[in-house]
């Protein structure tokens, strides 16, 4: 049995997730792969705990239902301490990465991910932030210290995109991707066509559902899907593609009728983010766009992302994943998770 040591910044929706989820699994992790993990640090935004001899994962989840900081932890608790200063201080050798998404700056997680790799920890996150705004960095560091940077959660939740293109095609010249990676949108644009809710009705009732935010700008004007795509422009297609090389058009706007137009010929609506080889480089987009019914991606219900590459010698592959609530994205980081810890061996 080997034990591996973690720290985990950021036990949100999906940092409580994932720790429910080792708990369930970790006696199947023990058996199968000899695999033991312990939680070191743990942080939030009011400050960590650290016991270099492992963290009560229990204790941790029930401060955070109490809706109390980690800080509170009994003896090992910590208040105002940072996520570097939590990395600086304990032992660990993994850092799962899971504070909010920041598009400006990547803070607080691109500079916890950074000072990881520089001080040879691995990385798991599905924090879009610092890979959107320093993949290409990122991914040097990680290579130059021998060390992964896994991130299967960040583009789609659970959908295993990156893992699809990166593992599975990595012999392949892939010539078109399709995406649809964004809940949201593709919520209301199916609640929209079904229902013949009006754009403000699907939104609010997606609200209601718990899966659009209370500002859904970043989903609904496009931004969200053209992250994604531009981390699979840069891990699956290895073009350093950034946010300006993205023509991106959201959903605000369309009608129902719109979508009965579209239902008369044949078609639907999706949110569909693209990549298509031109010539040396991929041309990237997000817009609103038909899609005939047979095509694999219109058949998506409002639960549903996919996404679709083309190959020269890999053929077509599609992906879909159903995934309400959070449970997909945080087994997406249990996964990177086992992947790097198993590549690794007994170390
Ligand atoms: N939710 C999803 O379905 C989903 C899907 C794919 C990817 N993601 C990504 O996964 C990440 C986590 O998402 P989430 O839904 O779990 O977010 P969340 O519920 O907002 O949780 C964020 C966590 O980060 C902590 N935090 C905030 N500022 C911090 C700081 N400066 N230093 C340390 N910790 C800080 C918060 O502390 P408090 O507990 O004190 O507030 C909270 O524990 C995000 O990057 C998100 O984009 C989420």
């Amino acid at each position: 049995m080997s034990m591996h040591r973690f720290a985990l910044i950021g036990v949100g929706n999906i940092g409580q997730r994932f720790l429910r989820i080792l708990l369930q699994k970790q006696d199947m992790l023990n058996a199968r792969f000899g695999l033991q993990l312990s939680l070191v640090a743990v942080v939030d935004s009011a400050g960590a705990a650290l016991n270099d001899n492992g963290l009560d994962i229990n204790q941790v989840l029930r401060l955070k239902e109490a809706g109390n900081s980690v800080a509170d932890y009994p003896r090992y608790g910590k208040r105002g301490m940072t996520g570097l200063a939590a990395l600086e201080q304990s032992n660990a050798q993994l850092l799962v990465e899971l504070s909010p998404t920041n598009l400006k700056h990547g803070e607080p997680g691109l500079s916890a991910i950074t000072w990881a790799l520089e001080h040879d920890m691995d990385v798991v996150t599905a924090n879009k932030g610092p890979l959107v705004l320093a993949y290409q960095r990122l991914a040097a560091l990680a290579a130059e210290r021998k060390r992964q940077l896994l991130f299967s959660g960040a583009v789609a939740g659970g959908l295993p995109t990156v893992n699809i293109g990166c593992r599975d095609l990595i012999a392949a010249k892939i010539l078109r991707v399709e995406g649809i990676f964004n809940t949201t949108t593709n919520y209301i644009l199916v609640r929209m066509a079904e229902s013949g809710l009006s754009f403000e009705q699907a939104l609010a009732e997606a609200q209601r559902a718990g899966v659009a935010e209370a500002d859904p700008s970043l989903d609904i004007d496009g931004w969200d899907a053209a992250n994604k795509l531009i981390i699979v422009a840069n891990s699956v297609l290895g073009m350093p593609a950034t946010l300006e090389d993205v023509s991106v058009q959201g959903i605000r706007g369309i009608d129902r009728t719109q979508l009965l137009q579209a239902q008369e010929r044949g078609h639907t609506i999706k949110l569909l983010a693209t990549a298509e080889l031109a010539g040396e480089r991929y041309k990237l987009a997000v817009r609103p766009t038909e899609l005939p019914l047979d095509h694999i991606l219109a058949r998506l219900t409002k639960w549903q992302m996919g996404v679709v590459y083309t190959t020269d010698i890999n053929g077509t592959i599609t992906a879909i994943i159903e995934e309400e609530g959070t449970t997909a994205t945080a087994g997406a980081v249990l996964r990177d998770t086992v992947n790097l810890l198993t590549s690794r061996g007994n170390s």
